[in-house]
């Protein structure tokens, strides 16, 4: 008999999100979250090998005499939180640009003056590998204990070939060294490098910058800021389909600050998820529950932009749009680290009920990021990814907001 080497049992409440790792949950189906009452799962060898009531697994016989066991009673246990949106790897911070906000300087302001995302460009690249690898460590090891087992990250803090490259394989070497798991996105065209037009950026990325990142296989996904002021629909859609060319995933900033048919881009491109859609257009969310395009949803970008705008998730769920949430956590737009925030958020501003939030920062984020068969969820043979939340219920965690209701986090059946 194989023994498990970890078992949770007796918990309240257990999350599995069973059965949605095929397709992203959409509409009714991201209110299905595999509930289980006095739910119990058993690891063995970082893969989940039973989940049920306590009895059923207890009555599988994978308690052995080295199993460790874990009590969840008065507790919830859910998948560990999947952040399918980051641009975690940079070096410095931009609390400066907080006053300016408060008198009323506009984000896309603060960047045409040299600020913003430039402004974190400068600071990145002055810093050794060192200094990024230990700022950005410290940012991924916060995000670990507040209950994200998965992220993704961005590059786009170098805007050159070689600050690119080098960003890229910083994300390589942190997901090896640390233990949450990392997905690296190709994002060069996050703002026009200064001293080029935006045709002579997106030129530059198309013919040198592209090739090369995908010749040393360095990021899994290609995302653009398709923005009006920023690049335009004509050039995101230059550099995705050579990206799509070059056989990288696609993801796209779509409507964050303005219309500007970005979502109608993506449904276009097919993208695997678009992201913001704060200004998506009735024709847009349309388009994306058309081709089934995963919205990435970033509550807490809104929030912290000030402006009282949210994306319209409920219009987007009744259109079969499959909606995940994530961080966005950045220097400028977003500096948190913190999941259970954007939940809260998710639940108050983009009017989701905590089962709709926690599938999207589950097996729908799982999904953005192309993990679905790995994470996102409680089921055989997935990674044991697991979380044990100081709560008493699953209202609860929305409700109470501002400091971590993560106890244990479990990666690959280990006690972090
Ligand atoms: O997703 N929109 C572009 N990129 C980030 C912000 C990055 C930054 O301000 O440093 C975002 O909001
Ligand atoms: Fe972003």
């Amino acid at each position: 008999m194989q023994y498990a080497d970890l078992l949770i049992h007796s918990a309240d409440m257990m999350v599995t999100m069973k059965g949605h790792s095929e397709r992203p949950a959409r509409g009714e189906g991201m209110s299905e979250i595999g509930l289980i009452y006095d739910g119990a799962v058993a690891i063995r060898e970082g893969k989940i090998i039973a989940v049920g009531t306590t009895q059923e697994v207890l009555a599988g016989g994978w308690l052995g005499p080295e199993t460790m066991q874990i009590s969840a009673q008065g507790k919830v246990v859910t998948p560990g939180f999947i952040d399918p949106h980051t641009h975690a790897l940079y070096a410095g911070s931009r609390e400066n640009e907080l006053s300016l906000k408060i008198k009323g300087v506009s984000y896309l302001e603060i960047l045409k003056q040299g600020g913003g995302i430039l402004a974190t460009v400068r600071s990145t690249k002055q810093a050794t590998d060192e200094e990024i690898k230990a700022q950005t460590g410290r940012r991924l090891q916060t995000m670990l204990s507040l209950g994200t087992t998965t992220a993704e990250v961005k590059s786009g803090y170098g805007l050159t070939l070689d600050e690119e490259m080098r960003a890229l394989r910083l994300i390589k070497e942190l997901d090896s060294e640390l233990v949450i798991d990392l997905v690296a996105t190709f994002m060069g065209a996050h703002a026009v490098a200064p001293g080029y037009s935006e045709e002579e950026f997106t030129n530059y990325l198309v013919d040198e910058v592209l090739p090369e990142i995908a010749a040393h296989a360095q990021a899994e996904f290609c995302d653009v800021f398709c923005e009006p002021g920023v690049f335009s629909v004509s050039s995101s859609e230059r550099i995705l389909a050579k990206a799509k060319q070059l056989h990288f995933k696609l993801k796209i900033h779509a409507d964050e600050l303005a219309a500007g048919g970005g979502a109608e881009l993506a449904a276009k491109l097919n993208v695997i998820s678009a992201e913001h859609l704060l200004q998506a257009s009735d024709e847009g969310i349309a388009a994306l529950a058309k081709q089934g395009v995963i919205a990435v949803l970033l509550p807490a970008t809104s929030f912290n932009l000030a402006k009282n705008t949210y994306a319209r998730a409920r219009e987007m769920i009744r259109a079969g749009v499959p909606v995940a949430l994530a961080t966005d956590s950045n220097p400028g737009s977003s500096p948190t680290e913190s999941m259970p925030f954007v939940l809260t958020l998710a639940c108050l501003y983009l009017r989701l009920t905590p089962e709709e939030a926690l599938t999207a920062v589950t097996i729908n984020a799982a999904h953005a990021i192309s993990r679905a068969d790995q994470a996102g969820s409680l089921e055989v043979g997935k990674q044991g990814d697991v979380l044990i939340l100081d709560i008493p219920n699953l209202n609860y965690l929305p409700y109470h907001f501002g400091s971590n209701p993560v106890g244990t986090v479990i990666k690959r059946g280990r006690v972090v």
